[in-house]
């Protein structure tokens, strides 16, 4: 599905915030500021993005892989995050492009952050999927993985070695986190698709 994809990770908050990115290879051995060059600063294997009220900040993986598994660590914005989008996606190039697409949706003071997927598939999203968390993503650093090849993309919260394939351990736990905390599936909108898109298919058995 993400076939000679580039993961781009971009960063927009309103409020003046650093969140720190930590890997295990230097930073700019493998990625590059991708936009506001200006609002990163480097920190041994760290490097601050700084967010204000004029620019967020991404950065971009120089190589395009076929396939992989990337984990990031992630401590979200606290308080009022409404309007602020943290998120990670990877996208191949051109008008029919494949794009994955994990979000964070900022909320009001006190209100919980919604996680939001999309799918992009020859240039055609509309394949949203919505989950509340289980935990406050903004008191401490959480894993997030996005596992990829040719025949699927999942996104997960687990922090485990994944060679290519889900093992059975986290398959249940994708299908608890569909079962309790997904709160909208575009493959169940019968408002928007009058059939059922084709990928959708498998979800229902
Ligand atoms: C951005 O925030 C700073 C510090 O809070 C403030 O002084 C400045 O006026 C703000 N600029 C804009 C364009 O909102
Ligand atoms: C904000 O929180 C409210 C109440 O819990 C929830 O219904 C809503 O979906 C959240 N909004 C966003 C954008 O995450």
């Amino acid at each position: 599905m993400a076939s000679s994809s580039s993961f781009l990770f971009t960063t927009l908050f309103l409020s003046l915030y650093v969140c720190s990115v930590i890997s295990t290879a230097k930073f700019d051995q493998l990625f590059q500021p991708y936009w506001a060059a200006d609002h990163f600063s480097f920190d041994g294997e760290a490097v601050n993005m700084k967010l204000d009220n004029f620019s967020g900040a991404g950065f971009s993986s120089k190589s395009k892989y076929m396939f992989g598994k990337v984990n990031i660590q992630i401590k979200l914005v606290e308080g009022d995050s409404a309007g602020t989008v943290t998120a990670f996606y990877m996208s191949s190039d051109g008008p029919k492009h494949h794009e994955f697409d994990f979000e964070f949706l900022g909320n009001t003071t006190g209100e919980p952050y919604v996680v939001q997927t999309n799918v992009y598939v020859n240039g055609v999203g509309n394949r949203e999927q919505r989950l509340n968390l289980w935990f406050d993503p903004t008191k401490d650093f959480h894993s997030y993985s996005v596992l990829w090849n040719q025949r699927q993309v999942v996104g997960g919260w687990w922090d485990r070695p994944v060679l290519s394939e889900l093992n059975v351990h986290q398959s249940h736990q994708l299908i608890w986190v569909r079962a309790n905390h997904m709160i909208y599936d575009y493959c169940n909108d019968a408002a928007r698709f009058a059939s059922v898109p084709v990928e959708c298919e498998h979800h229902r058995h």
